[in-house]
């Protein structure tokens, strides 16, 4: 059998032997990993300046008779290479296309930490808890002004200018007006006059809001700290009335097991006068370091309307009587969670806050 004719490059040129294009392309596409250079060899094996194409524009240098079997087996190399790059680009445009929705993908089971979110300081909430709970015993919340006169934080409560009670509040005056004329106030006392003079009674309020003091910083005392004051002004309100007013509270706010009790006491705007004290919530009343041992711990003031309060606003002492109480909303914080030094509270060390 006579080996089949080689077909004709250019002409005078060597034969090319169409299985040796297929060979060669065989090996070329092998090296090939990216779809651009997998276009570039195309161009190369079966472009218009490939060796196949001038293979093609030899037949006309071939004998007649050899002219359709070359032309046959040069068309049968190109249909195979053409077939395995047509392969090849579909390998690799699938491993391409596989990459990118490997890059892409969004993996529905990881678990990503949350945003932290911010959250009401300790003090805001206990003001909001103390406050629902009057809420619930049928007072409404009233507020009133941090810097105050003369008037309200003292005389109108009984304490008249150079009188020695004034001594038990440790005040910060402001440099308004005449001097020790307009102050921080240091209790939320002065609110109970606001409210009586705006309005008649009967009144049941509580007074929530910031206090000032120039007070050394200790676990349980800071110079800015917060107050929430209770006023019922009514016909025929009796001492009971103030007891029963604080023990449904007490409970109501620090569980069944803790109680109040009353002391006798002095504030120069009630009278009588009692320190309003509860269980000490980290002995349950057994005694410890915290209480002094004594199981009690102090919370507030409060006491019958003076009835020379109620000569200063106009409220006849003879139709009304009333009670008042005010106490630490800071302090309640730290009994009801249990925190041994108040100053945590504002030291915006957020490790802390986080778990309070
Ligand atoms: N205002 C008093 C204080 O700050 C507390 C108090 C309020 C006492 C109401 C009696 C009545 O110490």
């Amino acid at each position: 059998m006579t080996p089949p004719p080689a077909a004709g490059g250019e002409p005078g040129s060597h034969p090319i032997d169409p299985e040796e294009l297929v060979s060669s392309a065989v090996d070329r596409l092998e090296t090939i990993t990216t779809v651009a250079a997998l276009d570039e060899a195309q161009t190369d094996l079966v472009g218009k300046r490939s060796e196949l194409a001038r293979a093609h524009q030899g037949l006309v240098s071939l004998e007649p008779d050899e002219r359709p079997e070359v032309g046959r087996r040069l068309n049968e190399a190109r249909r195979r290479i053409e077939s395995l790059i047509g392969d090849r680009r579909r390998e690799l445009e699938g491993g391409e296309r596989a990459a990118r929705l490997q890059a892409d993908r969004l993996d529905l089971t990881e678990v990503i930490a949350p945003p932290l979110r911010g959250r009401l300081h300790i003090v805001e909430r206990t003001r909001d808890e103390l406050e629902d709970v009057f809420i619930g015993m049928g007072f409404a919340v009233a507020e009133g002004p941090e810097a105050e006169t003369d008037w309200y934080n003292f005389e109108a409560l009984h304490m008249p200018p150079a009188h020695p009670a004034r001594g038990m509040w440790d005040t910060l005056y402001l440099d308004l007006g005449g001097p020790e004329t307009v102050m921080l106030r240091t209790h939320t006392s002065p609110v109970q006059i606001r409210l009586m003079e705006a309005q008649g009674p009967p009144i049941y309020a509580v007074m929530p809001g910031k206090c000032y003091r120039r007070d050394t910083p200790d676990a349980r005392h800071i110079p800015t700290f917060h107050q929430i004051e209770g006023l019922v002004v009514d016909r025929g309100i009796s001492f009971a009335d103030l007891a029963g007013t604080i023990e449904t509270f007490t409970t109501a706010y620090f569980g069944p097991d803790i109680h109040s009790r009353l002391r006798p006491s002095y504030f120069p705007f009630t009278e009588p006068s009692a320190e309003y004290e509860v269980t000490c919530t980290i002995c349950k009343g057994n005694g410890c370091r915290t209480c002094s041992h004594t199981g009690w711990i102090e919370l507030g003031g409060c006491g019958m309307v003076d009835p020379a309060v109620f000569a200063a606003v106009g409220i006849d002492a003879e139709e009304w009587t009333g009670f008042a109480f005010g106490f630490g909303i800071d302090r309640c914080a730290q009994m009801r969670h249990e925190i041994p030094d108040m100053r945590v509270f504002f030291d915006n060390d957020v490790r802390v806050l986080r778990q309070i």
